[in-house]
């Protein structure tokens, strides 16, 4: 994804060309991207081979998942909708982790009866439940446990999960009790440990802090953990200010960590696979002008895109066609939802922009379309995929009719 001759291209394809034959906005993503990270992501572990499952929360898009699928990846899911597509995607069920601190019966039937790799039970009353389920159906079901390490992420507090005051896994004593019960129970398996600290990680420190905590309690409780499941949350870079994440300080890490625990590690990235593939295209409606600023009035908004409401995220703002003039103005990014909260980026010293130009919002293939809304009974945007010189819809744009 790159500017020739001032106009953004994603693989070889003009953003403007896009915008003409779709309408706007587009969820937009490049393949040879995606290509490269799930290949580079397996690379940077590559001395322990672990295995990889994808976060579907984070792009839950079938035909993207299938992709994903294709180079050798598993799944990580979170619920019974994400299990569906999952394997509508074609995953081996035998690479597929089920997460999340409130599964139902129903859900956790479903997934027992299609034999995923493990279940990641978050309470004693879900370990209690899995037993139920297991023992109606005479089936042995695999296992593991959510441990919350009480280690801080030194991410935003509302993507941090491993501190203990997070609803997410157990504490140390807990953990250590489910253990114990779990060893005793005829129809369970109890096979991994699991952690997930939080989302958007880009300092290693507590990962290495979390391990501390997880060598720690497998050393106390001496038993043996097929899977060490160390979640994700490795961050990327959503500008030049954002430091990015010393891999190879946190593969050393897990490397002597296994000196150890002769376990197999499994990871869920989401973001760090996705989140730099996608870019939303979006065609300017009107530009209110104002005293110190001017409203820059998007055709998408944050029914479309979240994080910046939710978490005040920063997604980069850049023109689909260069030009030389800068505008003295400040232009702030807003969408046409009734919430003073629709607005995206406020910046200084933007090109000169004008109505029906075409901008892009960069980096949101991750937690973009997947935590999208009809609010304001707004269709969602198609999605796109390009490789190479080819296009290819992988979800149509929502219709009117669909929603009315
Ligand atoms: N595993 C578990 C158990 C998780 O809860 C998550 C993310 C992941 C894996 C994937 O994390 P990643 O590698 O994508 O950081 N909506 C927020 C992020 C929420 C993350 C929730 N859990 C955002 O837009 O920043």
């Amino acid at each position: 994804m790159r500017y020739i001759n001032k106009r953004f291209l994603i693989e070889n394809i003009s953003v403007t060309n896009l915008a003409k034959k779709f309408n706007t906005p587009i969820y937009c993503y490049s393949y040879k991207k995606l290509k490269t990270n799930v290949i580079s992501f397996k690379n940077k572990f590559k001395s322990f081979n672990p295995l990889i499952c994808f976060a579907v929360k984070s792009n839950t898009n079938v035909n993207l998942l299938r992709e994903i699928r294709k180079l050798g990846y598993g799944a990580d899911v979170v619920s019974i909708g994400e299990l569906m597509k999952a394997l509508k995607a074609g995953f081996n069920p035998k690479k597929i982790v089920f997460s999340g601190v409130g599964k139902t019966s129903n859900e956790l039937n479903y997934a027992i009866n299609k034999n995923i790799l493990l279940i990641n039970a978050e309470s004693k009353s879900e370990i209690i439940e899995i037993e139920k389920i297991a023992k109606s159906k005479k089936k042995y079901v695999n296992i593991g446990i959510r441990l919350n390490p009480n280690t801080d992420a030194k991410t935003l507090t509302q993507i941090s999960t491993g501190k203990k005051e997070n609803k997410f896994g157990v504490t140390e004593k807990t953990f250590i009790e489910l253990v114990k019960h779990a060893k005793k129970t005829k129809y369970i398996n109890l096979k991994c440990l699991s952690v997930h600290i939080g989302s958007q990680i880009v300092n290693n420190q507590p990962y290495e802090k979390m391990l501390k905590v997880v060598d720690r309690i497998i050393k106390k409780i001496n038993h043996k953990f097929e899977f060490i499941d160390l979640g994700g949350g490795m961050g990327i870079s959503y500008n030049n200010k954002v430091k990015k994440l010393n891999y190879k300080k946190y593969s050393t890490a897990i490397k002597n960590f296994l000196k150890n625990h002769k376990s197999k590690i499994i990871f869920e990235p989401g973001r760090s696979i996705i989140g730099n593939t996608g870019i939303l295209i979006s065609k300017i409606i009107y530009i209110k002008k104002n005293k110190d600023k001017d409203f820059i009035i998007l055709d998408t908004a944050m029914n479309d895109l979240m994080r910046p409401a939710l978490y005040g995220a920063n997604h980069q703002i850049i023109p689909a066609i260069k030009k030389s003039k800068n505008s003295k103005k400040t232009y702030e990014f807003v969408g046409p939802i009734c919430e003073s909260t629709d607005k995206f980026l406020t910046l200084k010293n933007f090109q000169k922009l004008n109505e029906k130009d075409l901008i892009i919002i960069c980096d949101v293939g991750a937690y973009g379309m997947s935590l999208s809304s009809n609010y304001n009974v707004r269709p969602k945007p198609i999605e796109i995929l390009v490789k190479g010189s080819k296009i290819r819809i992988i979800k149509k744009r929502q219709k009117l009719k669909d929603l009315i």
